[in-house]
């Protein structure tokens, strides 16, 4: 069952955190639906711009719809993750996204609001939910590249007034964190002062994490020992996505991770099979070692074992 974020951030507002999943092609939408459901939790899967222009975005649209219908427990929102006005005007016009994320973070704070609340305009006309952003995390997101001098985190402050200006229904704040897999050189400092902030300004409104993957050291020693280079490669601690939950964060953002495990996967089981050239036995491996890698997630954000609860609201 598709549902907004909206829907799904009321029930789990200061208790657990949705995890927000990135799915571009076949093996990571089967891996991510049977995780989510053998962990029994409510979840978003987002689709980047990146991902739609990969294959196709009718393409990705096909699958979600063959995964609702091969997973009719499933109850997750569709969402569109780091959304130019584009994209989101055609999402919305699309009639199959319940959510979207219009990120025009990298223009001045005016600019922001003037976009983002166009978008709120028409997603809200249908029923659509509307994360936005405030504040620039580093690395690199579509097509823009932050580097860590220009990095600039949310100001409690501002965040307020740009939500109360632009009336979108969620908001992802900068926090310290960055995407990809090299989010720390030293030790890791994530600003919660900052979201302890919001949540003082503006109780119960929904928080948005990106960024969060955890970049796990086994993955990282597997992959190099394969063949990889991946030197230095650090994420988030991921004991923190609960107690970012519990101060109002409730959509924790992880693509990094997902793509970590299908380069552990591949690269060993060539390394381990230089014979074969079925593409198949592996992808079966994937899938099944990505569904494990979700289910340990939705236990850390705390959503695992959720989905009746959610249910049983929705049908209220
Ligand atoms: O924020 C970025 C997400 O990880 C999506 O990445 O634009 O390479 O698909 P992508
Ligand atoms: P990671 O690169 O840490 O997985 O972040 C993903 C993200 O924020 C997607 O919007
Ligand atoms: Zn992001």
């Amino acid at each position: 069952m598709i549902v907004t974020a909206t829907e799904l951030f009321t029930q789990a507002y200061g208790k657990y955190a949705l995890g927000a999943y990135n799915i571009n092609n076949a093996e990571q939408t089967m891996g991510l639906f049977r995780g989510n459901i053998a962990s029994s939790a409510p979840f978003i899967v987002q689709i980047s711009r990146g991902a739609r222009n990969y294959t196709d975005k009718r393409m990705l649209e096909g699958m979600i719809r063959a995964a609702e219908e091969i997973f009719p427990e499933a109850i997750f929102a569709v969402h569109i993750d780091h959304g130019d006005e584009e994209t989101c005007y055609d999402a919305i016009d699309s009639g199959f996204y319940s959510s979207v994320m219009i990120d025009a973070s990298n223009l001045p704070f005016e600019e922001n609001i003037a976009t983002t609340k166009r978008v709120v305009e028409r997603a809200h006309e249908k029923g659509i939910s509307v994360e936005a952003e405030l504040g620039q995390l580093g690395g690199v997101e579509e097509d823009i590249s932050v580097q860590e001098e220009h990095v600039h985190l949310t100001d409690p402050e501002e965040a307020v007034e740009f939500i109360d200006r632009t009336g979108c229904d969620s908001l992802a704040c900068a926090i310290g964190t960055s995407h990809g897999a090299y989010k720390f050189s030293g030790s890791q400092s994530l600003h919660f002062e900052i979201i302890e902030g919001i949540r003082k300004l503006k109780p119960g409104f929904p928080l948005v994490m990106h960024g969060s993957s955890s970049v796990p050291q086994e993955e990282v020693e597997r992959i190099n020992a394969a063949g990889g280079q991946l030197k230095g490669a650090k994420g988030v601690d991921p004991k923190q996505y609960l107690a970012a939950a519990k101060l109002g964060v409730c959509k924790i953002n992880i693509d990094t991770d997902g793509r970590l495990v299908w380069m552990r996967v591949h690269r060993e089981y060539m390394k381990e099979h230089p014979d074969v050239f079925d593409f198949r036995p592996m992808g079966k491996v994937y899938m099944e070692e990505y569904s494990k890698f979700i289910a340990s997630r939705n236990e850390l954000l705390g959503s695992a074992g959720q989905l009746e609860a959610v249910r049983a609201s929705l049908c209220r």
